[in-house]
């Protein structure tokens, strides 16, 4: 048995050694399949965070060079070429699974233009053409999504999944605007529209100012919150933030006699339907043309309000798509031309603290001035500590930075080479650039933090939030202002804004702007309790976790005089457990009491009652389309602060549905239920009537 044991033993050292062999040895072509497998490895990883997790490490850009670098190995070395690897899989696990009946593909990308001018020749030689009529659109940056509609009546919305079968989001996606319940008639039988789920910029920065000034990291990328959004269970977001929907093709039609014969024919269709096509496109008979629509698009994309990687370049006509076919990832008579990222190199002038109003410490790259996808760029975020770290950058460093479909500009390397060599790398603090204190890192979010409620830094940004439009709209005080203010002494607490004398005021900025602002003031102190607990910017309480704490606490007195054990997810109605932990560490700081019994002294935050009673108490409305003078925000509010609810769904119990332009299904359903529905102009005119 020893001896046995002995050769096991012996039979597993050398084969563990002869496992070595093959690096030692390894020649070019082991190591040119070392990195494929190693790409392979990097970019399923990375799969893995975009598509289930809509949580990206990298850019896209750096995405692409990894595709691209396996795509040009595989193309040169065939041995090791892999089966293709499919559409990419976005489910969650979360959601019922619906199948696509007819596959739901992804798009070949081009990335030059000779790639792209041998794409066009490949294909139009294929149809032995010299012109053929390309298509060229924008490619949008959002969520794949499918559309089913049976006997012309919406059943189905499905996300893209693994092409052959994805997420339900039926419910959710109803939920959006553009969305048509009911086609107008003649209808296919069944027909599947396909597109694309996306956010605009300014809604994404609409969300994202709203977020910071709660206190919040902002998101970073319109897509992945286009995607989290759609993909929330309870779909309670989905009112908040107003998804954009565009479509560009289609699945199943049946019967086939009422297909459409060409692209151009769809958009007609879908304008017939009132769904949104894309709205803008440009066309070209041959490679020379294509690539001139390409390059003029290139300029114009900065100008689109819709995040996009590139554009889309499809035969229009449907015979001539039929003639090259479908493979099982992409078809033939598509392909995707991606832009190459936006980036320049500049040199890091410094590298500054940022204190954050609840005390995050961000370190900040300033560099000498520069141009980057049309903007002039001075300086950008880092993050945190460890990307310091990772990057190993130091002020005086060459950096190249990039913008690829990405909105804020990153640094994405630094030229180690061009570094002077007696410039030390840049420290992790220890302690709060503002107030010396010793910072506390955050293990679960991985940030470091000045703990010091009393912070200067902490102290002013809290001030001038106080005082912002999201907060108590007092009109005519930054940032600026507040820190000459705090700086004299003359404003610590938020209720010393109340305190402020002409005398005292009028110096600083003038009589005339003197008056302004105590005008805001006084208008300020009838603020509802909902945008009083907006103010004090408690982290992660924005105005809708304000609402529930509002109408549960009724007065910022109750509020203040709350235990802690009170400020409970099930004492309170609609509280998150995370927003109770936020509102419980709040209010158990000494300081925290003493702004508030101040607030309350000065009668602040008294009005909830007042603001909830009004000519539209007890009435339920729900908005539905654009409406012509009002955001979906501004008539929220106008409804609420006249004492009306605001719903997402239209039921039984809603008393009115206020529709705009482009109404969807929930103005179908409301006059399926009978519920009378009404324009922007008569909510005004019963808002103005009424005392
Ligand atoms: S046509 C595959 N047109 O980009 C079927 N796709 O990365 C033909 N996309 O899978 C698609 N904008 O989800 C088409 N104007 C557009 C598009 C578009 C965005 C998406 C689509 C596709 C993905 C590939």
């Amino acid at each position: 048995m020893k001896a046995r044991a002995a050769i096991l033993h012996w039979i597993r050292r050398v084969g563990f050694c002869l496992l070595f062999v093959p690096v030692l040895w390894a020649g070019p072509e082991t190591k040119v399949e070392q990195r494929i497998i190693t790409l392979r490895a990097e970019i399923a990883h990375h799969d893995e965070l975009y598509f289930k997790k809509a949580a990206p490490e990298i850019s896209d850009a750096k995405y692409d060079r990894l595709k691209r670098e396996l795509r040009e190995l595989e193309a040169s070395h065939p041995q090791f070429s892999a089966p293709p690897a499919g559409v990419g899989d976005d489910r969650t696990g979360a959601f019922a699974q619906a199948p696509h009946r007819v596959p739901m593909l992804s798009l070949d990308k081009v990335y030059d233009e000779a790639e792209l001018r041998r794409y066009l020749a490949k294909a139009m030689s294929r149809l032995q053409v010299d012109s053929a009529e390309w298509f060229v659109e924008p490619k949008y940056d959002g969520l794949a999504i499918s559309f089913v509609y049976e006997d012309g009546r919406l059943v189905r919305a499905v996300t893209r999944g693994n092409g052959k079968q994805g997420d339900d989001v039926t419910a959710n996606a109803r939920r959006m605007d553009g969305i048509v319940e009911t086609l107008k008639s003649p209808t296919p039988v069944r027909v599947e529209l396909r597109g694309e789920i996306y956010l605009t910029y300014a809604e994404f920065d609409r969300i994202n100012a709203e977020r910071e000034q709660a206190g919040m990291e902002p998101y970073a990328h319109p897509r992945n919150l286009a995607v989290g959004t759609l993909k929330q269970l309870d779909g309670e977001s989905m009112e908040e933030r107003q998804l954009s929907l565009v479509l560009y093709g289609w699945g199943e039609w049946e019967p086939a006699s009422t297909r459409p014969t060409s692209q151009i024919e769809l958009y007609q269709r879908l304008r017939d339907w009132g769904m949104p096509g894309v709205p803008e496109s440009g066309s070209a008979d041959d490679p020379e043309e294509a690539w001139a629509v390409v390059q003029a698009f290139k300029q114009r994309r900065h100008d689109w309000p819709f995040p996009s990687d590139g554009v889309v370049l499809k035969l229009n006509r449907v015979s001539q798509r039929e003639v090259l076919g479908e493979g099982t990832v992409a078809p033939n008579w598509a392909v995707a031309y991606k832009y190459p990222p936006d980036t320049a190199v500049t040199q890091i002038a410094d590298i500054v603290l940022q204190v954050g109003r609840t005390g995050v410490i961000t370190p900040v790259a300033e560099f000498e001035p520069v141009t980057l996808g049309g903007a002039t760029i001075t300086r950008a975020s880092l993050h945190n500590f460890a990307n310091v770290q990772r990057l190993d950058i130091r002020p005086g460093d060459w950096v190249v930075i990039e913008k690829a479909g990405e909105i804020i500009p990153q640094v994405v390397s630094v030229q180690t080479d061009r570094r002077d060599p007696d410039v030390a790398n840049f420290p992790t603090p220890r302690h709060c650039p503002e107030c010396d204190s010793a910072l506390l890192s955050d293990a679960v979010v991985r940030v470091l933090r000045c703990a010091n409620p009393s912070c200067p830094a902490r102290l002013k940004l809290g001030l001038a939030h106080f005082a912002s439009a999201q907060g108590m709209d007092i009109d005519g005080v930054g940032p600026g202002l507040v820190e000459r203010l705090f700086d004299a002494g003359l404003l610590m607490r938020p209720g010393d804004f109340y305190r402020l004398r002409m005398e005292q005021l009028e110096p600083v900025v003038g009589a005339k702007t003197a008056e302004h602002i105590f005008g805001s003031i006084a208008q300020s102190r009838k603020a509802s309790l909902t945008k009083v607990i907006t103010a004090l910017g408690i982290p992660g309480i924005g105005p809708a976790n304000a609402k529930v704490v509002a109408v549960h606490f009724r007065s910022l007195e109750t509020l203040a005089n709350a235990e802690l054990d009170e400020i409970d997810p099930a004492v309170v109605p609609g509280l998150r457990p995370a927003v109770a932990d936020a509102l419980r560490a709040y209010l158990a700081e000494d300081e925290t009491r003493n702004v508030l019994d101040d607030l309350v002294s000065l009668e602040i935050g008294q009005s909830a009652k007042r603001v909830q009673v009004g000519p539209l108490s007890g009435k339920r409305f729900v908005l539905t389309g654009k409406l012509p003078g009002l955001t979906r925000r501004e008539a929220h509010e106008l409804i609420q602060s006249a004492g009306g609810e605001v719903s997402g769904t239209v039921t039984d119990s809603t008393d009115y549905v206020v529709a705009g332009e482009n109404a969807g299904a929930k103005l179908d359903e409301a006059r399926r239920r009978g519920i009378p529905v009404i324009d922007e102009a008569a909510l005004r005119a019963w808002l103005d009537e009424s005392p």
